[in-house]
């Protein structure tokens, strides 16, 4: 296994060994987190009686092979916790996800859940946010919305497949668009205002959960937890 996966393991095994019995979980998106769900797999066999509450398509999937009970934010409008991983975080615990294009379900799960867990190697800590933050945006607002990014200072990008045949289309349908802004000054001015044009379903950008939120840093032999 190569380092970064030790230390994404070891990140991922830690915040599973903080479920207990009876939560209802959600289950981010990403490599870290699949590290969480093939740990919470084991305990599942020990006896552990979890529900989780994927946040994809792709999540659902690995859960279900790892033998993890699913339900939905129907069945669970409240969660206890939601473990998920991130593209970039600041000393605030503010940060930047999508890179899985699932912000929107990640953030409608962590908004639901009293405690967020976020794994981490520490390639993902930022002593300021200036990574691309992705939006989930309808096919038919993506022109304008692209405009409104540029006069906000922004670089907008639709974010395409590996094959570059096409747009990337989320799970509900939609185009993620790749928003460069250079060094962000203000994380929830940008967010607020990300999120209120027209046609847009959430951006990358979580600034608002960091009292709830907890960073488990994977380290080769150890974890550090902010
Ligand atoms: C998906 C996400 C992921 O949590 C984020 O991209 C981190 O992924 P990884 O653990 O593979 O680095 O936000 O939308």
């Amino acid at each position: 296994m190569t380092d970064a996966n030790i230390m994404k393991k070891n990140a991922g095994y830690y915040a599973a060994e903080l479920v207990e019995d009876g939560m209802i979980v959600g289950l981010g998106t990403g490599s870290t987190v699949f590290f969480a769900m093939e740990k919470l797999s084991s305990m599942i066999n020990g006896g552990l009686d979890i529900v989780g509450v994927p946040t994809s398509y792709q999540a659902m999937r690995r859960a279900r092979e790892y033998g993890i009970p699913l339900g939905t934010l129907d069945d669970y409008p409240t969660l206890d916790l939601a473990i998920d991983g991130a593209d970039q975080i600041d000393p605030k615990l503010r940060m930047i996800k999508g890179r899985g294009a699932a912000q929107t379900m990640e953030k409608c799960v962590c908004d639901a859940a009293d405690s967020f867990i976020v794994v981490s190697d520490p390639s993902k800590l930022s002593d300021r946010l200036d990574a691309v933050v992705p939006v989930e945006v309808i096919p038919f607002a993506c022109s304008t919305m692209m405009e409104t990014v540029r006069k906000l200072g922004g670089v907008p990008v639709v974010r395409e497949g590996v094959k570059k045949d096409g747009p990337v289309i989320t799970d509900s349908g939609n185009f993620e668009i790749d928003c460069s802004f250079g060094i962000i000054k203000d994380p929830e001015s940008l967010e607020s205002r990300l999120n209120n044009i027209p046609g847009v379903l959430s951006c990358g950008l979580f600034t608002q959960y960091s009292s709830k939120t907890r960073v488990v840093i994977g380290k080769k032999n150890d974890v550090e937890v902010i």
